[in-house]
């Protein structure tokens, strides 16, 4: 049974597979309704109906482009139109690449931003006013702990996920005394998509010890959420990491990535095309 101070209804984005699967698993595991969107085609209702057959809880779906100029308008519609009250807001579709800029397109650099720092900022401004009005509500936001390391193999990524970091901590600070908690998520690596899982093989050691499975890292975000944590880092050596970043030179360790992943100037590419995709390319979007 739902307590007064637990979430009621989720709206989670990217909720087809990854992170937002695994968090919409989380949330209907403790009893919410879910509103779930990702895009059309990645088999969001049969995830659906899996949760509701597991967890007894109502769920609708929204497949769509959040990426594109109407995305979050449409999506909120539709939220709409449910007649569901959305009382907690993910904030966790997002795209990324591990390539140089140099070799990057700018449909994939556009929509990387459109999707991870467009989209976020006017979902949120869009669901707010209802978020506000409800006697307790909550907001995540999914960043990624190369928030605080510039990644030079990820300059677009690293930097749209800096700008949900910061955008979120002012944003936590305006919403100080109202009765919506915002938190952001700064997870290392998930082991979710292909691409993320040999970017964290190619790490070795060091991305054996940082990595985590999408479970627990959704098990963190929620409890660190109803915690009121301003960010959350899931797992010990990746908190330390964080307290660390604000010692190390930025240069220094960015020269140091960027001999580990073979993406400077000694090593221009590593596989045929010089590029790991990361998570699925914006160019589908
Ligand atoms: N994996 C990591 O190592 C890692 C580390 C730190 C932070 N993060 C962050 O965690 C979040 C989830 O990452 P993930 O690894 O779980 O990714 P993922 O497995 O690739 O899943 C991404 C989700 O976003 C959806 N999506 C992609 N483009 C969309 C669009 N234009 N409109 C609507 N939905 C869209 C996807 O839908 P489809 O299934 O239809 O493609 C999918 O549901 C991202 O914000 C990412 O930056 C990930």
């Amino acid at each position: 049974m739902t307590t007064p101070h637990k979430a009621t209804c989720a709206l989670i984005t990217g909720a087809s597979q990854g992170l937002g699967r695994a968090l919409a698993e989380e949330c209907a595991g403790q009893g919410m309704d879910l509103i779930l969107a990702a895009l059309p085609g990645s088999g969001l209702p049969e995830v659906a109906l899996i949760l509701q057959l597991a967890y007894g809880v109502r769920i609708e779906t929204v497949e769509m482009d959040l990426a594109a100029a109407d995305g979050p308008e449409k999506l909120c519609e539709r939220v709409r139109r449910t007649g569901f009250s959305v009382d907690m807001l993910v904030n966790n579709a997002g795209v990324g690449f591990a390539r140089r800029f140099s070799e990057t397109s700018s449909l994939q650099n556009e929509t990387t931003i459109q999707l991870n720092v467009g989209a976020l900022v006017r979902l949120t401004h869009i669901m707010l006013p209802g978020l506000l009005r409800q006697r307790r509500a909550w907001i995540l936001n999914v960043a990624s702990l190369g928030a605080y390391f510039p990644m030079p193999s990820m300059p677009v990524y690293s930097s749209t996920k800096s700008f949900v970091l910061s955008f979120s901590l002012v944003l936590r600070e305006e919403l100080r005394g109202s009765g919506v908690s915002l938190s952001v998520l700064c997870p290392n690596g998930i082991r979710t998509n292909r691409g993320c899982r040999e970017l964290i093989e190619t790490q070795g050691w060091a991305g054996m010890a940082t990595c985590q499975y999408p479970d627990e890292v959704a098990r963190a975000a929620i409890a660190g959420l109803y915690r009121k944590k301003a960010v959350i880092v899931p797992g010990l050596v990746n908190k330390a990491l964080r307290r660390a970043s604000a010692f190390i030179p930025r240069t220094l360790y960015m020269r140091v990535i960027s001999r580990r992943w073979g993406t400077g100037q000694e090593k221009p590419s590593r596989g045929p095309t010089g590029a790991t995709e990361m998570m699925p390319a914006p160019a589908r979007a």
